[in-house]
């Protein structure tokens, strides 16, 4: 029987599936109702898009801040979305390798390959996403950035493994949750974490000069009213400059914290980023002219660490690093 590779993703805001091409990825929600069992009525952009929900039903995300929180639900969704990916000949054949933050606890650890496994394969394999990004770098020293949702793992890596990393809880989420602040600090305007989440992709920039705006409906605090308000790049400016500027200074200290020999082969080798925060308009001059090295952006930063995990477990040169993350 052939064995077939999949990289299951699940990450805080999305649930992805990769084989030899991207086969699914949803936001990670699920309608669930728990009982004896735990029942999904419905999963991805189907439950998001209920209106209302059954009886006793509730909308959970089983992944946040990078943490699996709820194992059950995250095993019953992966145990649908396999029965319409993987054919039922298959079975055994099948080995799942899954991208996690590299600051995970081992209890944390536990939790995502027991919940992985609960989808009916368990043939599951752990790898650092910081290390997926291998196969992208030439193998030696080498500054390497996933920007999620609901974390920013980083870190310096070579053919060897991880050297240094980090993950913290700065990523979409909290940018989010910073552009709510300041609308309702210097407007008195109160918007919900999905209008912030539009507002961020339509106008958010890294840019001093950004003259975009964008118009949402949100509460006027003063008067109790619901309004529309025209919202301009250099409102949201703090707020996105406060969260990633955050993340530079960690990234200056990972590398400050190196040998002179190591800083000076990751100066010139640069940073490479990925993960759907890197889209952020900006990103890559903002963290060149701060760091001082080279930055290399994917050019589809939201489906990268899927397809560098894809190529780090199909090519036998990257064979040795699987074995250090346990394979
Ligand atoms: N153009 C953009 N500008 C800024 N942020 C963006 C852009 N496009 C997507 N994002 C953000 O990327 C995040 C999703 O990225 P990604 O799919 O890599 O996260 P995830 O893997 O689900 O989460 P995590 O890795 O933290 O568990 C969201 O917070 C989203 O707001
Ligand atoms: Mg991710």
């Amino acid at each position: 029987m052939q064995k077939r590779k999949f990289v299951i993703d699940p990450g805080s805001k999305f649930l992805s599936v990769y084989g030899d091409a991207l086969m699914y990825r949803q936001p990670n929600v699920a309608v669930i109702r728990r009982g004896r069992t735990t029942e999904v009525l419905a999963y991805g952009d189907e439950a998001l898009a209920m209106k209302t929900l059954p009886d006793h039903a509730v909308l959970v995300r089983p992944v946040s801040q990078g943490v699996v929180r709820q194992p059950d639900v995250l095993a019953a969704v992966l145990r649908k979305i396999f029965e319409k990916l993987i054919p039922v000949t298959m079975f055994k054949a099948v080995e799942l390798y899954v991208p996690v933050p590299s600051g995970l606890g081992m209890v944390e650890r536990e939790n995502v390959e027991k919940a992985v496994a609960g989808g009916g394969y368990r043939d599951v394999t752990l790898i650092e996403s910081v290390m997926s990004f291998l196969p992208r770098t030439d193998g030696g020293d080498t500054m390497v950035a996933d920007f999620g949702g609901g974390v920013t793992d980083m870190g310096v890596i070579n053919s060897e493994g991880i050297v240094t990393a980090c993950t913290v809880d700065i990523a979409g989420d909290a940018v989010d949750e910073k552009i709510r602040n300041v609308l309702l600090q210097n407007k008195n305007f109160k918007i919900d974490a999905s209008a912030a989440e539009r507002v961020k992709l339509a106008i958010g920039s890294l840019y001093t000069v950004d003259t975009s705006s964008v118009s949402v409906i949100g509460q006027d605090i003063l008067d109790l009213r619901n309004k529309n308000f025209e919202i301009t790049a250099t409102q949201i400016a703090p707020a996105i400059h406060f969260c990633y500027s955050r993340i530079m200074d960690i990234l200056e200290t990972l590398m400050m914290s190196l040998p002179k020999p190591k800083q000076d082969e990751v100066r010139m080798n640069g940073l490479y980023i990925a993960g759907g925060g890197a889209a952020m308009n900006g990103l890559t001059d903002y963290l060149q002219r701060g760091l001082h090295i080279p930055v290399y952006m994917d050019k589809d930063p939201e489906t990268a660490i899927l397809r560098y995990t894809a190529r780090l477990i199909s090519e036998p040169k990257y064979a040795s690093v699987l074995k250090l993350t346990g394979k």
